[in-house]
C-alpha cells in the first residue's frame, strides 16, 4: 500500500484520525496522548513536531503540535487536511486577554479570528473576509462548557504576526472592537479549513492579561488546562 507522506510529516503508515487536536507546543501533544489517550501511536517526529494517534471513549483521536505563528500553524494544518484527510482540527492553546471582564484562566471559544496577518491575500478576494469558527463545533464546546460550569467567553480574537509590538496602540484599537484576547494561530486554521470544507474551532485559557499585571501559578494553569481539554475531548 503507498504510504502517505508530506516534507513535515512522516507518519510511516500509522493513520492519522478524522479529529485532532492541535496544540502549539509539540511536548503538549506527547503530554496529551500520554495523559488522555489509550494506545497512543507516534505518528510524527519530523523537526520534532510530535504527532501521535490513539481512542478516546473508543474513538480514534489524534493530536500534534503546530509550532507558533499563522505560516507554521498553517503549513501544517493544509498537510493533515489535503495530504491525510483530517476533517475536524482543535486548536488548543493559550491567549493574552484584553478585556477587563476576563481574568486568568478563563476559557474562550474564538467564534471569529481577526487578523494583521496577510494569510488571506493568496485567495485574492474582492474585500474583507471573516475568519469564523464551524458552528457545530463552537455550539458543541459552549454547550459543554456551560454543563460543566466552566467560565467561557465566546466571540472574536486577533491571531497576530506580532507578539512583541513596535505599535503601542495597536492593542487598544482592537480592545475597542470587542476582541477578547491575542494569540498567533487562528485565523490561518480557520481560512485552510473554510477553503477545504472542513471544520475548525480554537479553544484557548488566558494565559497572561496584557492589560494587567497578574502572577499565574502552576496548579491554576493546570487546573485550566485541565478544563480545555475536557471541553476539546468532548468534541472528538
Ligand atoms: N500574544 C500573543 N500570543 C499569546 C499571548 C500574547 O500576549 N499570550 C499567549 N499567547
Amino acid at each position: 500500500m503507498e504510504q502517505k507522506e508530506t516534507p513535515h510529516i512522516k507518519p510511516n503508515g500509522v493513520e492519522i484520525a478524522e479529529t485532532i487536536l492541535l496544540p502549539g507546543d509539540p511536548l503538549r501533544a506527547k503530554f496529551i496522548a500520554e495523559t488522555y489517550l489509550d494506545n497512543p501511536v507516534q505518528f510524527n517526529s519530523v523537526r520534532n513536531m510530535f504527532g501521535y494517534t490513539g481512542s478516546y471513549q473508543g474513538k480514534k483521536v489524534s493530536v500534534m503540535g503546530t509550532g507558533m505563528g499563522m505560516p507554521s500553524m498553517s503549513l501544517y494544518s493544509w498537510e493533515l487536511i489535503h495530504v491525510f484527510g483530517v476533517k475536524n482540527l482543535i486548536r488548543i492553546g493559550t491567549c493574552g486577554a484584553i478585556q477587563d471582564q476576563m481574568n486568568l484562566y478563563d476559557i474562550v471559544l474564538a467564534m471569529g479570528a481577526s487578523t494583521d496577518s496577510r494569510y488571506v491575500h493568496q485567495y485574492d478576494l474582492p474585500g474583507e473576509y471573516s475568519n469564523i469558527a464551524s458552528f457545530s463545533l463552537l455550539e458543541k464546546a459552549k454547550k459543554g462548557a456551560d454543563e460543566k460550569g466552566f467560565p467561557v467567553h465566546v466571540g472574536n480574537v486577533l491571531s497576530s504576526d506580532i507578539f512583541y509590538n513596535a505599535d503601542s496602540t495597536a492593542i487598544e484599537k482592537w480592545r475597542k472592537m470587542g476582541i477578547l484576547c491575542v494569540e498567533m494561530e487562528t485565523a490561518g486554521l480557520y481560512m485552510n479549513a473554510a477553503y477545504a470544507g472542513v471544520n475548525a474551532l480554537t479553544i484557548l485559557t488566558v494565559s497572561d492579561h496584557i492589560l494587567r499585571n497578574e502572577q499565574t501559578t502552576p496548579e491554576e494553569r493546570q487546573n485550566a488546562f485541565t478544563q480545555m481539554m475536557e471541553i476539546a475531548l468532548g468534541l472528538a
